[in-house]
């Protein structure tokens, strides 16, 4: 196969190929470049069949991917996957926008669990906490013993913030979340009141809030000097980037990654796990060097 360039519609223009002179070394880059080689054979008029063995290739590089994290990962608590496997199981109504598929799940919950261990958070807060996995996770890698530390979690409905305790109330660990029900807005005018502040802050609620809920913690005390803000679904399906019509949520997250990059207080990096976690904290201090 040639090595060709990514420059397809609706791609921000190449990261790779023979326009900078390096190759593709990542499994996205590589199944780039393998589509856009099948895009340009497709367009010559090449016939499907002649690249059936390339198209397996580049779907078992895509399909494989998020299976070989997963088996790669440590594996979930048993409360976290009991708290998953009533999710699925629950009865989601259609006219609700509530669905199983919201749930972060295993790899972003070690993601969110490391998180914590690694940066020694004390003080959690989440907004958007549907049926608790991640607040759970996050929970379970606080330090035991007293000033364990806690969890806040905002959650909009009610309901779903019912089965969040059910759930919690299985697990030893569930007494450190503190669930606050209400439109996270509210909750974090009066955490902000209150004069709290957070080690780590996970965003994961309604996308179109996002720009709010990221001034509200950056432009208040909420978080710590030393703090971490996560924001999850900044990839959003890949809307931001790519070639087709935004959804609202694409253009709350295209706006909201803006916001950031503009924004000289924080340095951030978007990270391609899941739909894309992206991580802030505050600008470093310049060097003398800088
Ligand atoms: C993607 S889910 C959160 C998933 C969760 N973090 C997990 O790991 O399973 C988003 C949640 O945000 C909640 N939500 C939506 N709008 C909200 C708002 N204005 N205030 C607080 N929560 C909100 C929804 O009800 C939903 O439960």
């Amino acid at each position: 196969m040639t090595a060709t360039s990514g420059t397809l519609p609706g791609t921000l223009g190449p990261a790779v190929g023979p326009e900078t002179g390096l190759r593709p070394v990542t499994p996205a880059g590589i199944l780039a470049e393998r589509l856009g080689d099948l895009v340009r054979r497709a367009e010559a008029g090449e016939d499907a069949a002649s690249m059936l063995t390339d198209l397996t290739r580049a779907h078992e590089l895509a399909a494989g991917l998020e299976p070989y994290v997963a088996a790669s990962t440590s594996p979930e608590s048993p409360a976290l996957a009991a708290l998953a496997a009533r999710t699925r199981e629950a009865a989601w109504s259609e006219e609700s926008p509530l669905e199983a598929e919201m749930l972060s799940g295993h790899v972003e919950g070690r993601f969110l669990r490391a998180l914590v261990r690694a940066t020694g958070a004390r003080r959690v807060l989440e907004v958007g906490m549907f049926t608790g996995y991640s607040a759970l996770a996050m929970a379970e890698a606080l330090p035991d013993g007293s000033g364990a530390g806690s969890v806040v979690a905002c959650e909009l409905d009610e309901g779903v913030a019912a089965f969040a305790r059910e759930c919690f109330d299985a697990s030893e660990v569930g007494g450190r979340i503190d669930v606050r029900v209400g439109p996270a807005s509210d909750t974090l005018a009066a955490l902000a009141d209150e004069g709290a502040s957070f080690d780590l802050v996970f965003v994961d609620a309604d996308k179109t809030g996002y720009a709010d809920y990221v001034r509200r913690v950056l432009d208040t005390p909420l978080l710590a000097p030393d703090g971490l803000l996560a924001l999850d679904n900044t990839l959003l399906q890949g809307e931001p980037y790519g070639a087709g019509v935004l959804s609202d949520n694409g253009r709350a997250i295209a706006d909201v990654n803006r916001l950031l990059a503009d924004d000289d207080r924080v340095e951030q990096v978007l990270l391609p796990l899941r739909d894309g976690v992206t991580l802030v904290q505050w600008a470093a201090a310049p060097t003398q060097e800088d």
